[in-house]
């Protein structure tokens, strides 16, 4: 499948949402990317339902939702009913993984689980044929701006090996210092959804630069 380029609205202008929604909804971009921090999951608190509907809105494309917060089955139906299409939550918050898996697909939405950079892939040995998606963290979730960290190809590749013959439409996500010199490898070692935030939001043409991050197969290397 062609790959799918998710801008985090986290790195947006939250004084002019809309005018950074509409420069999305005009631009190459897939997806939506929203990031939900409660401030206990993460050191950070992002934002909550009233922007979320007020993203909802205004935008042309699929809510991409990223829960980073503990015990996300009190929010699923909210987060649907706010207008999500997906619904990621992490391994490291849920105690009854394949329960919250479930419950978010009997939603009606795509489900994806979120691994943090320490956690091995082959913690989805038993869950791989259940869910969508999965979110490889390649910074420590909380903040956008952080650096990328290396070790995210391999866990693509264990991934992609781990899902083989299992799930092999299996969307794997990879969020966190995205950028056009990372990006062809990442597609070329198995990923299929980039979310960027910073380097699209604090590019002088953020839509030329998603059309680069889109186009990033040209930019492949072996
Ligand atoms: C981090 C968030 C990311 C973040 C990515 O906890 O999950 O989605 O917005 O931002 P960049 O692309 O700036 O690293
Ligand atoms: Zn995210």
């Amino acid at each position: 499948m062609n790959h799918l380029i998710a801008p985090s609205v986290l790195a947006a202008d939250f004084g002019n949402l809309q005018r950074d929604i509409e420069m999305v909804n005009s631009s190459k971009a897939d997806w939506f990317h929203v990031d939900i921090m409660d401030g206990v999951f993460v050191p950070n608190i992002s934002f909550g339902f009233p922007v979320i509907a007020a993203l909802q809105k205004h935008a042309s494309k699929p809510l991409d939702v990223h829960l980073m917060i503990v015990d996300p089955d009190r929010y699923l139906e909210q987060f649907k009913n706010a207008g999500a299409a997906t619904i990621t939550v992490h391994y490291e918050a849920c105690t009854h993984l394949h329960r919250t898996i479930h419950a978010i697909k009997d939603l009606g939405c795509i489900a994806g689980v979120a691994l943090n950079p320490h956690t091995p892939v082959s913690v989805l040995e038993d869950i791989i044929t259940d869910v969508n998606m999965v979110l490889l963290m390649s910074v420590n979730p909380g903040f956008g701006g952080q650096k990328f960290i290396e070790n995210t190809y391999k866990k693509i590749r264990s991934l992609r090996a781990l899902a083989a013959g299992r799930n092999d439409d299996l969307l794997i996500e990879i969020d966190g210092g995205v950028n056009s010199n990372n990006a062809g490898a990442l597609l070329n070692a198995g990923a299929n959804v980039l979310v960027a935030g910073n380097f699209v939001f604090s590019a002088a043409d953020p839509v030329e630069v998603i059309k680069d991050l889109k186009e990033a197969s040209n930019l492949i290397q072996a």
